[in-house]
């Protein structure tokens, strides 16, 4: 008895596992996992916090950024396309999964900012 779906070949029962090896594969690059992240991230909490607040004066928040920037940011430390001691070196380390990951982790951070003053019309140049 058949019992592949139409798109795989029905020829051998062997089309069943590899069907499934390619799902398990290609599921990580699909889907970022702001768990995974949160585990990952402890390698980056020194400086940036595991909440994404920064713990040192010269590094920045990751709290709250877009997960699309955050990423970015990685892939061009990793490249060399942007620059920078000690982050060069941390992202050389990091695989597309594990950028994924992280930047999922640190957006998914829930932010509120205060104003120092009620500035709205300083704020919007008005007066
Ligand atoms: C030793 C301290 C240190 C550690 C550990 C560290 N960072 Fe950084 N990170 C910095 C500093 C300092 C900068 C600012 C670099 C610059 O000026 O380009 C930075 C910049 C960044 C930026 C760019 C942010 C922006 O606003 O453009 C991202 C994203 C980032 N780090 C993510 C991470 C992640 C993810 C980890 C852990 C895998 C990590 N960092 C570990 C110090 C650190």
């Amino acid at each position: 008895m058949c019992l592949t779906p139409p798109a795989i070949a029905c020829s051998t029962t062997r089309g069943w596992p590899a069907a499934l090896l390619l799902m398990l594969l290609t599921l990580p690059a699909l889907a970022a996992s702001p768990e995974a992240g949160r585990t990952k991230a402890q390698q980056c909490a020194a400086c940036h916090g595991l909440d994404g607040l920064s713990r040192l004066p010269d590094a920045p928040h990751l709290a709250g950024d877009s997960a699309l920037y955050l990423a970015a940011q990685l892939r061009a430390y990793r490249s060399g396309t942007r620059q920078h001691p000690q982050m060069s070196i941390i992202a050389a380390a990091l695989s597309d999964e594990d950028i994924a990951d992280l930047a999922a982790w640190y957006s998914a951070i829930a932010i509120s900012v205060e104003l120092p003053y009620d500035g709205g019309e300083a704020l919007s140049g008005s007066d």
